[in-house]
């Protein structure tokens, strides 16, 4: 896709980070934007900034667990701008973090629902749509670096995106013969507000997590957020991929090395031999090339860069009246 002007944007999680990111880059080129998004506040901060640049773009209050408000918020886009979106983006997302033997069903529930649910429900509701009108389209979802990296302390959340990573690549293969292109996006760290969620978006009736989480924890990760990547940088990097129709975007200058390094550990996984050399890596230090790396994902130089001291807060530590936990049996 390479013409965008006086198309229709459909942006989950539109109204903050890197939704509205999105929501800027995609306006800016010209298009009708839909923001969609659960928090009524950050709708109301984006619109105001849409407002003051007099770009047309329509907010809707959606939580994307919940489809039969995805199927009238279809709806309402046809009603607003006339037709089904030519660009949907599958942005929203939450996320917590926390041994992952410490896991409850409701942190599955709510983590999964959000970024996988949320990304099946808007393909299940735009999908058939945007085929029947004919005019093909390109789709687009934001998983995460986090989807070849699964962290001991990230399960719910890595493996969400792993599953958006591999979900993407059958709507790929599937969607190409009608003409819609798909992507998907997988940034590390950036500047949001994701460390509200545990915090303000989590629902009620999913709330019992087993990780401690609080407001030190999530003022932590607050602070590591401060250094990701600008979500209008990151947005630009998603645009040049739809124009280029590339399917995995890693938005780094040294991405598909990053890819080509993450999934050398798949190699070795899968003999003998591997799984040795795989323990010997592990006990070496990072090469100078993956510290390099670590610095484009992060935001920081890790040699050189601030100390994150995780263990003063609490943060991604289980909940401390689960007692199989032992936090002596400290993941590498
Ligand atoms: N922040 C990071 O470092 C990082 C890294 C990699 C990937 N991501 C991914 O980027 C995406 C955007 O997150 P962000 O970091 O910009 O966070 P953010 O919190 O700033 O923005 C996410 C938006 O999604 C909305 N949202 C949350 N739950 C929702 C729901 N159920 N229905 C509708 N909207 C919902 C929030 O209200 C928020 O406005 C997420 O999928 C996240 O997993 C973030």
């Amino acid at each position: 896709m390479k013409d965008f002007a006086g198309k229709i944007a459909f942006i989950t999680g539109g109204a903050s980070g890197a939704g509205f990111g999105q929501a800027q880059i995609f306006s800016e080129a010209g298009m009708k934007v839909v923001i969609a998004d659960i928090r009524q506040d950050h709708l109301d901060e984006a619109l105001a900034y849409f407002k003051e640049k007099g770009a047309p773009v329509h907010a809707i209050k959606l939580d994307v667990t919940d489809r039969a408000a995805f199927a009238a918020a279809a709806d309402e886009v046809e009603k607003v701008y006339g037709g089904p979106p030519d660009l949907l983006v599958l942005t929203a997302g939450v996320n917590v973090f926390g041994p992952a033997e410490a896991s409850t069903y409701d942190d599955y529930d709510w983590v999964v629902g959000v970024c996988f649910g949320g990304v099946v429900n808007g393909l299940v509701t735009f999908v058939p749509r945007m085929i029947k009108a004919k005019k093909g389209g390109y789709i687009a979802a934001t998983s995460s670096w986090g989807a070849f990296n699964a962290g001991s302390m990230t399960a719910p959340y890595t493996a969400a995106k792993a599953a958006v990573l591999s979900l993407m690549e059958s709507y790929y293969v599937s969607l190409k013969p009608y003409g819609i292109g798909v992507s998907v996006l997988c940034p590390a760290n950036i500047k949001s507000r994701i460390y509200e969620a545990a915090i303000k978006n989590r629902p009620e009736h999913l709330k019992n997590t087993g990780y401690n989480v609080n407001e030190e924890t999530q003022k932590f990760l607050a602070s590591i957020h401060e250094y990701g990547m600008d979500p209008r940088e990151l947005a630009v990097w998603l645009k040049q991929g739809i124009e280029n129709e590339q399917f995995l975007i890693v938005p780094y200058s040294s991405g598909p090395r990053m890819v080509e390094l993450a999934l050398r550990r798949f190699v070795d996984y899968a003999s003998p031999e591997g799984m040795k050399r795989l323990e010997e890596r592990q006990k070496q230090p990072p090469t100078e090339e993956e510290l390099q790396h670590m610095a484009e994902r992060e935001g920081y130089d890790p040699r050189t860069g601030p100390r994150f001291m995780n263990s003063d807060v609490g943060f991604a530590k289980a909940r401390k009246d689960l007692d199989w936990v032992d936090p002596g049996k400290k993941a590498k």
